[in-house]
């Protein structure tokens, strides 16, 4: 009877260290902190691990000439659990990927064509940290800080981006300032622009109030 109970929880325990190889995300289910669901093992195929949405141009005909194509969890169900994700960066000339934050990832960017001006600010000091990045080079934008990158040549640039999250998040400054309901008042309070100003950005970024 015991080496029945022997052999019942090492079979157990088995199933669980082979199932915790991955966990290919079940996105149809709801994201929770530690991510999606594992799908059923038996339905995890090879394509659960590939990804082909990064070998396309993204779209850069908008209001920031740029666009970001992301293999995040959602694209990517494989990347769940496994504290990895990436994206695409496409910016034509004049273009740029305004002031944002990652709220959960570092971020790595290598230049795979053009030049992309790229900066952070540190929370610490506001200091700022700025590079001119050409083909080939790669730079850190440590998780949560304030950063952007921008075209700084005539011709168009993309760059290959890689976060230590498969759920990075996005947040643009701008629009949480001027693309939401936030009234005018309040934003005018607590960014010290003046009114024409914010109504302006307001209207241009489909925010109201
Ligand atoms: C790119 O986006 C613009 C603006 O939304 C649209 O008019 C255009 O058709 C799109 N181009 C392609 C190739 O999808």
């Amino acid at each position: 009877m015991k080496m029945f109970y022997f052999l019942f929880l090492s079979s157990l325990l088995f199933s669980y260290c082979s199932a915790a190889d991955f966990c290919v995300g079940d996105i149809k289910s709801a994201l929770t902190p530690s991510g999606y669901p594992c799908k059923p093992a038996a339905k995890v195929t090879v394509d659960d691990f590939v990804f082909s949405g990064l070998g396309v141009a993204g779209n850069t005909t908008n209001i920031i000439s740029a666009a970001v194509t992301p293999g995040f969890v959602e694209q990517f169900p494989g990347l769940n659990g496994l504290g990895i994700s990436l994206a695409r960066l496409d910016i034509a000339s004049g273009g740029v990927i305004p002031m944002h934050t990652h709220p959960g990832a570092n971020e790595v960017l290598v230049v795979l064509s053009g030049t992309i001006c790229a900066g952070f600010v540190s929370s610490s000091a506001n200091k700022v940290y700025l590079k001119t990045l050409t083909k080939g080079q790669s730079m850190i934008f440590p998780q949560g800080l304030l950063h952007f990158q921008l075209n700084a040549a005539k011709s168009s640039a993309v760059a290959l981006v890689s976060f230590s999250d498969p759920e990075p998040g996005l947040q643009i400054t701008d629009f949480a300032f001027f693309a939401n309901d936030l009234p005018t008042d309040l934003v005018a309070k607590t960014t010290f622009l003046d009114a024409k100003t914010i109504k302006t950005l307001k209207s241009v970024l489909g925010g109201t109030n």
